[in-house]
């Protein structure tokens, strides 16, 4: 069997399960951790019982390392994720990889230049929900979508955004603007809006949005409200808020067919997918809401599987530079709505 030999950059929050996944897989093993601050790679190392540096040419010099998996602030992600892929690694970089389009080109032209995979951590596509989602509207049960809504419910303490939600790494980057480049749609609703697209392929068009920091104190939107277009004329509407009271299980979309409705549930929640379907399929029943019963899957662990077997097989990373440009694409586009009144284009 071919074995994928990990370091990991960045020793936060995000990196305590992926470390873990690392470690439970068969095809993949854990060689080195990174982070400027030395308590939290020190902490990473004993969690995973392998070495730290404090220095991360230490790690992209290591020729036991295949592959980076990349968790640091929105702003260095990019260029850390170049220096990866310029020491000959493949990259499995946290989203949203970029804050510029131009700088996520640049990163899939290095990847092709240098043949390594350019993964990016989109891992909420596993969830079973979203699995049993793309199922029923490939094969058309919906029948034609013209419409889908969209929620990003968070009740976040307002510690949230100097600690993040587990307390682990002190630092206030997430509310600063030129550090996070957005606040929790960037955060948040890319991974809805990632899902969106691996459940139904339509592509947004058009935006208009509007935008506001109106609870906490930060630089980054803590609410956002938006309406999109899609290219097959579907319309849909998102509202994004970080400090909705008494939210629970609110990361959540419907999709309207014109044979059917299907409402996918949050995935980090183990709530079922309810459909209601005009004429019976399966044991469907018709003209009912029916719940969908769904799997339990580690969507950590299977996203480094697949980016891993990628790797060894030589293959385009599964989650890749062309989705974190198209999630990256819509979310800016809704920023700049906000800020200039006005529709905007996607080309
Ligand atoms: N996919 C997911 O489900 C998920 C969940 C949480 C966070 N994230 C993403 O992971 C990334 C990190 O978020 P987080 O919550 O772990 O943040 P965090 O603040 O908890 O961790 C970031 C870590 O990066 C370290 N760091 C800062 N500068 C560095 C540098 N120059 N070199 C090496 N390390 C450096 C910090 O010391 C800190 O330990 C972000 O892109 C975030 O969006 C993804």
């Amino acid at each position: 069997m071919t074995v994928t030999r990990f370091g990991i950059v960045g020793c936060g929050s995000a990196a305590v399960p992926v470390c873990q996944a690392i470690a439970n897989l068969p095809d993949t093993t854990l060689a080195r951790v990174h982070d400027v601050n030395v308590e939290l790679a020190r902490d990473l190392s004993e969690r995973c019982n392998v070495p730290y540096t404090t220095d991360v040419n230490e790690l992209l010099n290591d020729s036991d390392i295949d592959a980076v998996y990349l968790a640091v602030p929105h702003d260095l992600l990019a260029g850390l994720a170049r220096q990866v892929l310029q020491a000959n690694k493949h990259a499995l970089v946290e989203k949203p990889l970029a804050l510029t389009l131009d700088e996520i080109d640049e990163l899939i032209a290095l990847a092709e230049e240098k043949q390594r995979a350019l993964g990016v951590f989109y891992e909420m596509r596993y969830a079973d929900s979203f699995r049993q989602a793309r199922e029923l509207v490939q094969a058309k049960r919906l029948g034609e979508i013209f419409g889908v809504k969209m929620q990003t419910l968070i009740d976040k303490k307002l510690t949230y955004w100097n600690v993040g939600y587990s307390g682990r790494s002190a630092n206030p980057w997430r509310g600063e603007k030129k550090r996070a480049g957005g606040g929790v749609t960037l955060m948040n609703t890319s991974h809805l809006l990632d899902a969106l697209w691996y459940v139904t392929n339509l592509q947004v068009t058009r935006v208009a949005a509007e935008s506001g920091t109106l609870v906490a104190h930060v630089e980054v939107e803590d609410t956002l409200a938006a309406t999109l277009r899609f290219h097959n004329g579907a319309l849909g509407s998102l509202f994004a808020g970080a400090h909705i009271v008494g939210a629970h299980a609110g990361e959540a979309f419907e999709i309207y067919g014109t044979h059917g409705t299907l409402r996918v549930p949050d995935p980090y929640s183990d709530e079922p997918l309810e459909i209601f379907l005009r004429t019976r399929w399966n044991d469907i029943p018709a003209a009912t809401w029916h719940m969908l019963p769904r799997a339990s899957v580690n969507v950590f662990e299977r996203a480094v599987q697949d980016f891993a077997r990628a790797v060894q097989n030589n293959a385009r990373a599964p989650i890749n530079g062309n989705d974190a440009r198209r999630v990256l694409q819509i979310i800016l586009a809704m920023y700049r709505a906000a800020e200039e009144k006005r529709a905007v284009n996607l080309q």
